[in-house]
């Protein structure tokens, strides 16, 4: 332990003169198991879909046939569509943009249903959302992120070859989105669709892989798709996975069944993420995380009221390995409908879900309330796993969690039936939201947090091109203790983060400047297959403790 850490008390004592010496100010709960925050008892809807975008705005939407929301749409609109399963004429929104900053909303307007879909954001920062059910199931629609509040959905219906919902969306290092799968679709499509006149609907190129890992609930939905330095797509449903080419249409690996054979992906909604990548390292590892789900049967059980218990355990597979095997983990509590989101110090949370029960409507039971963050590289098993505080809101089928760039993460919805019930329900539909705080953000970290004052190339960031990083903190280390890292925020919806992906750069170096600060030179990522290009949130971690985001432009 550095001399630094010993004397962070004392320091601490005195910036904060309330708190008591004599106590270990390390040890304070927040310090331990974070904080959580009631940030709107009420947005309107129940957040089924949720996308940072770089503004600093959420993007968050339900579903379009659910009844009347609880936030009517501005100016006296109302959507007239004689497709809707619940009203033909419906005068409250769907969809809210949600301001981190102030903490306020406004409305938005969706035409048709985008029921369980899924989404990317394109490189310059337009959010692209493709499918949904019923009239939306073939439509794509798109939010330009602006800086007044003129901007509003977009769509394009009957843009998509194959009906998607239920699918996944991974963004491609040439800027086209590939979309994986959706109920009863064996196949994928890219998008944009080529510019071909004679084909206003490109045909979708089969996958059998999603055909074979069907089973009778299906559980390979919204599977888990992650893009691998090597270029390739993992693709991971039900409890198996596969190495994708999609440049030549073929799987060009297969890889050992999930220990155990427990379904991972809708309805049994396991989650999972692909570990950051160090560019450090030389070329980075690629290791993949898929943690909880629910026994083979718990769909059909549940909905013949048996709820059965779900899954502890996590699987890692390092796929840069040349013949990668499973290597199990296991979590304090079972877990289904669990998020997880990366978070800027290289942890991960898993937040949401139940310990019974499957996704789907009343089917899941025992909400889990305490998040768990899961260290991957911790070799000590007892600090492998760290249980946080409870949330006060159950969250279960229809919820999800993205990281803000204060390294908060956002928690809303749950709607597990269907239409926004709110009595003679077990689980009402839930329309707050909750700011969940890991420990890194108590105030007895503030000495060694940085702040990040400026990036050179107006936050650009080039491929392999050098950057330099300024930042201020109280009490600096060595440039052992730095780290500079970028995450993609992700789509998150049904327990899955689309697109989540975190790099960390190569550090060149720290340099003093002056008073306390300091300069980390780091390495633009390698290639479009490490970071594709888009918007990240660039971070400063200094002994573990993340300073604030600053959005960056990967180019
Ligand atoms: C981003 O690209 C898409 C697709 O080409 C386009 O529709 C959208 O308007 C662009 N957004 C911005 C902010 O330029
Ligand atoms: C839920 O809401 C729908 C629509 O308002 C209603 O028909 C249904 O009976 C409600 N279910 C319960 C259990 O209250």
């Amino acid at each position: 332990m550095s001399t630094i850490m010993i004397l962070i008390p004392f320091i601490v004592a005195s910036l904060f003169p309330h708190f008591q010496v004599s106590q270990p100010l390390t040890s304070s709960l927040f310090a331990k198991q974070g904080q959580w925050n009631l940030m709107r008892p009420n947005i309107g809807i129940s957040a089924m879909h949720m996308q940072l975008l770089r503004n600093d705005k959420i993007i968050i939407f339900d579903r379009t046939d659910f009844g009347h929301s609880s936030i009517p749409l501005s100016n006296g609109r109302c959507r007239i569509d004689p497709y809707d399963i619940a009203l033909k004429i419906d005068c409250s929104a769907h969809s809210v943009l949600y301001d981190v900053a102030t903490n306020t909303l406004r409305p938005l307007m969706i035409q048709t249903d985008t029921w369980c879909s899924s989404a990317s954001v394109l490189p310059n920062g337009t959010l692209i959302q493709t499918g949904g059910y019923n009239d939306g199931e073939r439509s794509i629609r798109m939010f330009t992120p602006c800086y007044d509040e003129t901007c509003d959905w977009v769509e394009f219906p009957r843009m998509l070859s194959q009906r998607r919902w239920y699918a996944t969306n991974q963004i491609l290092p040439d800027s086209r989105v590939i979309v994986v799968g959706g109920r009863r679709q064996f196949n994928y499509e890219f998008l944009p669709k080529n510019p071909n006149p004679n084909n206003d609907y490109p045909s979708a190129i089969p996958f059998s892989f999603l055909q074979q890992t069907s089973d009778a609930s299906e559980n390979n939905l919204y599977p888990f798709v992650h893009l691998l330095p090597d270029g390739n797509l993992f693709i991971f449903a039900n409890t198996k996975s596969v190495l994708l080419d999609y440049k030549q249409n073929r799987v060009i690996k297969q890889f050992p069944p999930i220990p155990g054979e427990e379904p991972r992906n809708y309805p049994s909604s396991g989650s999972s993420v692909l570990l950051p990548l160090d560019e450090n390292l030389g070329s980075p590892e690629a290791e993949v995380v898929v943690c909880g789900g629910a026994p083979r049967g718990a769909f059909d059980s549940a909905t013949r009221g048996n709820f059965m218990k779900t899954l502890a355990t996590c699987g890692r597979l390092k796929l840069t390995n040349p013949s990668p095997t499973w290597v199990m983990e296991y979590m304090p509590m079972p877990r289904a409908m669990g998020d997880m989101v990366l978070l800027p110090n290289g942890e991960v949370v898993i937040i949401n879900g139940v310990a019974a029960g499957t996704a789907g409507w009343e089917n899941g039971r025992e909400p889990v309330l305490t998040p768990v963050i899961f260290r991957p590289s911790e070799t000590d098993s007892g600090e492998k796993f760290s249980v946080m505080a409870p949330a006060s809101r159950p969250r279960l089928y229809h919820s999800c969690a993205v990281l803000v760039k204060d390294g908060r993460v956002l928690a809303g919805g749950s709607n597990p039936h269907v239409y926004y019930n709110f009595t003679g329900v077990e689980y009402p539909t839930d329309l707050s939201l909750e700011a969940f705080s890991p420990p890194y953000l108590a105030p007895e970290f503030d000495p060694v947090r940085p702040t990040i004052r400026y990036i050179t190339n107006n936050n650009v960031l080039g491929y392999r091109v050098f950057c330099y990083v300024t930042f201020t903190v109280p009490y600096y280390g060595s440039a052992s203790d730095v780290s500079v890292r970028i995450i993609a925020p992700s789509f998150s919806t049904h327990s899955f983060g689309q697109n989540q992906r975190m790099v960390v750069l190569k550090l060149s170096g720290v340099t003093y400047l002056a008073g306390e600060a300091y300069y980390a030179t780091v390495v633009g990522p390698s290639t479009a297959e490490i970071a594709p290009p888009g918007y990240y949130m660039l971070f400063v971690v200094h002994k573990g403790v993340p300073s604030s985001g600053s959005w960056v432009q990967v180019m």
